[in-house]
């Protein structure tokens, strides 16, 4: 069996992971910008001041993408590029650069699939209190509408935001990410009803501009099995699924958020404060979603945390994405398993439970259209006589693309796949070491871009539009 034609091979990036040019053109500081510069919050007190200057090299970067065939390239604007303050003046350089982007990514007939949030808030917002105040919201709406109509008339699909879990577990739970707050269940529950909320108002100011193109939101994708199939770890998968994907995919695609934690929520103080009105419109907006994104690395394995309930630090060292941590409530423990591969960062390697994962949404969710919007390996590329031999890269996309290819053929309604990432980019937690590219950054040699063999293999594949997975 082929992709069919309609079918989009991408690979993706995200600004803060790629551009550089922190304080180029006008751009205005970021959450990230700042958070960066703290001794001991990155890893190795790596940033992304530089990165992979895809903002100065984006040309070479874009013809690169088009040699390889890419079909879609999903990248991420900058709210700080173009909003340098948040919300007020607009900084026409901004516009300039995604415009140019935009038009350089048509011209080699690649599609342009933006995402408007992926974690860089203009610092001025974090400062008034980021998430948490719901001024952000507004603004981000402010922000969303400017770019639907500067660039919507090219530009088809819209993604709000990228991963709500991440950027408000790792900001308000294990303090890794801006604003670094540890611990805070009830700041972490408000956080993502402020963001869910201001998706829903981006989501109608798009179809009230009737551009005729898509919109959506990219969810990361855990789907969480018991260790064992007894009684208990039957009820820590329940729970985890509950928390980790219904929690954050509900409110996107059935409008509201689930009765199993809402009512564990109330019983402990930390049910978001949140308005009629707001609820009103996550309902009004979730019909009008046209696609669900999914950034799918790993499954989660679960046991049930029997007795006293374990005092849980998380911390930036735990929450890497490893397993072996309990859940913020104390509910369940995520295990790695002796019979299961694991990356170098111990991330599971697991097609097998993408496949599953995808039949589960199905069942939850009927048969909305789905794109799988970032899956990748993280690795050190072996450099051998020259030749980057990213063997395992290619061997992790070919058992996940045929996942793809066999949730097509059973009906799940994917329609496109984005490698993570195009390039070589920022790990936000682990720097430079952890590579995810097609294309090399050699960070010794003035940032030279060199293809890796997983390069020349995408491109095989996207030419032969899978058939020989
Ligand atoms: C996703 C993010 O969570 O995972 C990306 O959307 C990120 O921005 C990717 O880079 C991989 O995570 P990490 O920690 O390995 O860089």
């Amino acid at each position: 069996m082929k992709f069919a034609n309609d079918f989009l091979f991408g690979a993706a990036t995200a600004a803060y992971q790629v551009e550089g040019a922190w304080n180029q053109d006008g751009k205005g500081m970021s959450n990230w910008d700042e958070f960066t510069k703290i001794p001991g919050k990155t890893f190795n007190g790596t940033n992304g001041d530089v990165a992979a200057d895809h903002y100065n090299r984006y040309k070479e970067d874009i013809a690169l993408m088009a040699e390889m065939g890419l079909e879609s390239y999903r990248f991420s604007i900058s709210w700080p590029r173009i909003f340098p303050n948040g919300d007020d003046e607009i900084n026409p350089k901004g516009i300039e650069f995604y415009n140019n982007l935009i038009d350089e990514c048509l011209k080699h007939g690649i599609v342009p699939f933006v995402t408007l949030y992926h974690w860089d808030l203009p610092l001025t917002l974090e400062k008034e209190g980021g998430w948490l105040n719901k001024k952000t919201g507004e603004a981000f709406v402010n922000y969303a509408k400017t770019c639907f109509e500067a660039f919507g008339d090219r530009v088809k699909n819209f993604i709000t935001f990228n991963e709500t879990v991440v950027f408000c577990g790792s900001g308000y739970l294990a303090g890794a990410h801006p604003p670094g707050i540890q611990n805070d269940v009830k700041k972490y529950f408000q956080a993502i009803h402020n963001v869910f909320y201001a998706h829903a108002c981006a989501v109608l100011e798009y179809k009230k501009l009737d551009l005729f193109g898509e919109i959506g939101l990219s969810n990361v994708f855990s789907p969480a099995f018991p260790v064992t199939d007894g009684h208990e770890d039957t009820l820590a998968a329940i729970h985890a699924n509950e928390y980790g994907t219904h929690w954050f995919y509900d409110p996107i695609l059935h409008g509201k958020y689930p009765e199993y934690v809402i009512k564990r929520l109330e019983k402990n103080g930390y049910l978001p404060d949140w308005t009629t009105g707001e609820l009103k419109t996550l309902a009004k907006a979730a019909p009008l979603n046209d696609f669900m994104g999914l950034n799918y690395y790993q499954p989660i394995r679960v046991e049930k945390i029997s007795g006293e309930v374990e005092k849980i630090e998380i911390t930036r060292e735990n929450s890497t994405g490893s397993p072996g941590n309990p859940s913020f409530d104390g509910y369940y423990r995520s295990v790695k398993m002796d019979d299961k591969r694991y990356t170098k960062w111990d991330w599971e390697i697991s097609p097998e439970g993408f496949l599953e994962g995808l039949e589960m949404l199905k069942d939850r969710y009927g048969q909305i259209k789905l794109y799988i919007t970032e899956n990748g390996l993280g690795d050190e590329d072996p450099i051998i006589d020259g030749v980057i031999c990213d063997i395992p890269r290619i061997k992790f996309i070919e058992e996940h693309l045929k996942s793809v290819k066999e949730a097509v053929k059973r009906g799940i309604h994917i329609k496109g796949y984005y490698a993570w990432s195009a390039i070589d980019l920022l790990s936000w937690l682990n720097g430079y070491k952890k590579q995810y590219g097609f294309i090399y950054i050699d960070h010794k040699n003035n940032l030279e871009r060199k293809k890796k063999m997983s390069f020349h293999w995408y491109k095989n594949i996207i030419e032969t539009r899978g058939k020989e997975l």
